[in-house]
């Protein structure tokens, strides 16, 4: 079974084509340059990138797999949730190619292929399924906070998600009031890496709460407030690596704390990690320790899946073909609110 996967749900243009579970080729066109000058994603032009881009990128994917358009046996693409015009472009592409083709389509949930990304692995990467088990998976990035609950495939269950910032964006904002680049994500990890994260107390929102949901908007204005009590500390390069390490440190004991927690209530044997925080150093650290202790697997998505990508799409796509999962329609909607 040889599989198109079209991906355009915010900021990044990717196309994969999938075979047998295998990733032939996954190419991800990503447009962070283009929106780090407004300081987060601006809808409009991520649609009209898109644009530009799905079928360049659509030829790459099949020239490095080796496949020609019609050796495509299914194609799918990303039906939501998303950025509805980014969403629109690739899943009317995706549509457009399978009804030329007379193929089946998959339009698919964004979310639900996240979870997938901690499955793929290896090199060339492919999917491993025989392993997979019940499992809380932690999907975080600059647009979703997500604590799932997977019983088995397909059979997944929202336990929380944040109620207002998402945990990158938190990174992004805080890093904006620290006058650095967007996406901060990354750098606040490598000023982190140099710093103390004792130094500076910052509030654990929700930590300790019953529920399983998150929130990070008040930690950003509890940096914020800070900052204007102590102009000094973004400007002194210790300070400021301190300052990183310890706001770093309160984003990751929420999540890995909260995750954890929800791990071991529901008595799963497995935690996964997706999505563009996946690559944080001190997440990746706590959970590892996190999990060891309790007697957990612990699985995070290949750095090269972490970020969205298309190779995700086609393999849940794939998987549930061979489920016996029925196509969608050639003129399904976006879903750009879809819940999972
Ligand atoms: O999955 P992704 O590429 O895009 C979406 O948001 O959908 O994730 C990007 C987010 C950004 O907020 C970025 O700051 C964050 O992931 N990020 C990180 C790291 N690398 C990326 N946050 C913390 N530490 C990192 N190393
Ligand atoms: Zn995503």
């Amino acid at each position: 079974m040889t599989l198109l996967a079209v991906e355009t749900s915010c900021d990044e243009t990717s196309a994969a084509v999938i075979r047998d579970g295998r990733v032939l080729s996954n190419i991800v066109a990503s447009q962070t340059a283009l929106h780090a000058e407004y300081g987060g994603v601006v809808p409009e032009l991520a649609a009209r990138e898109h644009l530009r881009n799905w079928q360049p990128v659509t030829q790459l994917a099949l020239r490095e797999a080796g496949v020609k358009t019609t050796d495509i046996e299914a194609v799918a693409a990303t039906q939501g949730p998303g950025l509805p015009n980014a969403l629109f472009i690739g899943l009317k592409a995706a549509q457009a190619l399978a009804f030329a083709l007379r193929r089946p389509f998959f339009g698919i949930h964004h979310h639900e292929a996240h979870l997938y990304s901690p499955w793929i692995s290896g090199e060339p990467l492919r999917a491993n399924f025989e392993a997979f088990e019940p499992s809380v998976s932690l999907v975080v990035s600059g647009g979703h906070t997500l604590l799932v609950h997977s019983q088995a495939e397909f059979r997944h269950r929202v336990l929380g998600a944040t109620l207002d910032d998402a945990a990158g964006e938190c990174f992004d904002k805080v890093g904006k009031l620290l006058g650095l680049p967007y996406p901060a994500g990354p750098e606040i990890d490598r000023f982190a890496a140099e710093g103390r994260a004792g130094r500076y107390d910052f509030p654990r929102p929700m930590l300790k709460d019953a529920g399983d949901d998150f929130s990070f908007s008040g930690l950003k204005t509890a940096v914020l407030y800070f900052l204007k009590e102590n102009p000094a500390v973004a400007e002194d390069p210790k300070s400021l690596r301190d300052l990183c390490a310890s706001v770093q440190a309160a984003i990751t004991d929420v999540l890995v704390g909260k995750t954890m927690r929800a791990a071991e209530r529901l008595g799963v044997s497995c935690v996964t990690v997706s999505g563009g925080v996946a690559c944080n150093t001190a997440l990746r650290a706590k959970l590892a320790g996190a999990c060891k202790r309790s007697g957990i697997a612990l699985r995070i998505a290949d750095k090269r899946l972490s970020t969205d990508n298309a190779a995700m799409i086609g393999i849940l796509a794939e998987r549930k073909l061979l489920a016996g999962h029925p196509p969608c329609e050639l003129d399904a909607d976006i879903q750009p609110n879809w819940e999972l």
